[in-house]
């Protein structure tokens, strides 16, 4: 296949994947649409790996123009995928790329109907700045620049050998942002004020150099998530007097975690077999897996994880610890029931408890029931408005 034919294909494929995003409702407006039909996600994404169906294990196959054939490649390209580019901080072996399992995915270009979709809840118009952060491979910094022009956007990565390659592809297809290595958990470097504030990396709490470099009445759109699971996609609007506050708009989008975020390696020590308290309990461990249910652990757990272990008497318990302080619950089945055993400086269970028990009070209102507060000294998630029942996301 020439270089004309690529793009060639590409460029149907674009429009095809552009009317499948239309039509399921996340491409909703003409300008991102023509931003969707211009760039070319294959210049962002020359080579990737994606999440095979295989049972058992998570695995990636690895996809390129060499691997799979030039067709299949750009087919892949222009699914509604993520395609991932690296894993656990480290460079791919692209010259003899292998099936990668057991890792951990640290940059990709995301699924695009999150991006165009998080674009769309963005609300931006022709005369705005906007300030991402993680740029990745570029992709939808490139729709950004698409939409605004160059000179309207700016684009923070941490990862410098990410950053250089997302930086390459942009000056491939024309587009010249401003693009800055760095943690942006720290926010923009020097008085920048922009906006909008899109990021692509989840967060635990939004970093206030996010609401300080955000211009009030401005938007902040970006995803919360925790050491369990992702909370959701927020969009807050910023006050003048350094605050923000708004909802959650879905609980399902996921993205990685900005790496300073990323949870301890150890889970925590395993309590001792005679510690704590042991009592029955009518909630055993799949509410932590359940969609709304999990959503609602996580917020009154932020620093727990879990896990299931096997005991000598045949036997599965689940421990939730929490690595920061030592605090644990165990849940073992008992008859029809559950036993809890709770012990260290917090009863995680009995919150847990605490928290469902307001949330079925409340009718068990779905995460877009839920929105946020962030101030200087403290954020919170809210339950219907921000004086109802509320949980402190971690500083
Ligand atoms: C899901 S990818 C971004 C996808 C990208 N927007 C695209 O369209 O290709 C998340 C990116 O955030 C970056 N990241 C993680 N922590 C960060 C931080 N503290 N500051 C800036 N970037 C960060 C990662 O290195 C990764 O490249």
């Amino acid at each position: 296949m020439t270089e004309a034919d690529v793009d060639a294909v590409a460029a149907e494929l674009r429009q095809r994947l552009a009317e499948r995003l239309t039509a399921a409702g996340w491409l909703l407006s003409p300008a991102w649409r023509d931003a969707v039909e211009a760039v070319p996600r294959h210049e962002f994404a020359p080579r990737f790996y994606v999440e095979s169906d295989a049972p058992g294990l998570t695995t990636w196959a690895p996809v390129t123009p060499e691997l799979v054939g030039v067709h299949e490649w750009l087919r892949q390209v222009y699914d509604d995928e993520t395609l991932i580019t690296q894993f656990d901080s480290r460079e791919i072996d692209w010259a003899d790329p292998q099936p990668i399992s057991n890792a951990h995915p640290t940059s990709s270009s995301t699924l695009p109907s999150l991006v165009v979709r998080m674009l769309e809840d963005l609300q931006v118009e022709d005369d705005h700045t906007v300030t991402e952060y993680g740029t990745g491979t570029g992709y939808s910094t490139a729709l950004l620049c698409h939409r605004l022009g160059d000179e309207r956007v700016l684009s923070i990565e941490t990862d410098a050998r990410v950053a250089a390659r997302a930086r390459a592809a942009l000056v491939r297809c024309g587009y010249r942002p401003r693009l800055y290595i760095g943690d942006g958990l720290t926010g923009a470097p020097g008085s920048t004020r922009a906006h909008r504030t899109i990021a692509t990396m989840g967060v635990r709490s939004i970093p206030p150099a996010w609401v300080e470099q955000t211009h009030p009445g401005g938007l902040i759109v970006a995803t919360l998530r925790g050491w369990m699971r992702s909370l959701g996609l927020v969009r807050l609007t910023v006050e003048d007097n350094g605050t923000a506050h708004g909802r959650f708009l879905s609980s399902d989008p996921s993205f990685m975690i900005a790496r300073q975020q990323e949870a301890p390696e150890s889970l925590g020590m395993l309590p001792a077999p005679d510690g704590g308290n042991t009592r029955r309990t009518s909630y055993g461990p799949e509410l932590l897996a359940m969609p709304d249910s999990g959503f609602v652990a996580q917020l009154t757990m932020p620093n727990a994880r879990y896990f299931s272990m096997l005991a000598d008497d045949g036997t599965v318990s689940t421990y939730v610890l929490d690595a920061t302080n030592d605090a644990f619950a165990v849940l073992t089945p008992n008859g029809e029931g559950w036993t809890v055993r709770q012990g260290g400086p917090a009863l995680l269970w009995d919150d847990v408890e605490q928290a469902l028990a307001l949330w079925h009070a409340a009718d068990s209102p779905a995460p877009s029931e839920f929105g946020v507060s962030v101030a200087p000294d403290a954020q919170r998630v809210w339950l219907g408005t921000p004086d109802g029942p509320s949980w402190r996301l971690p500083a």
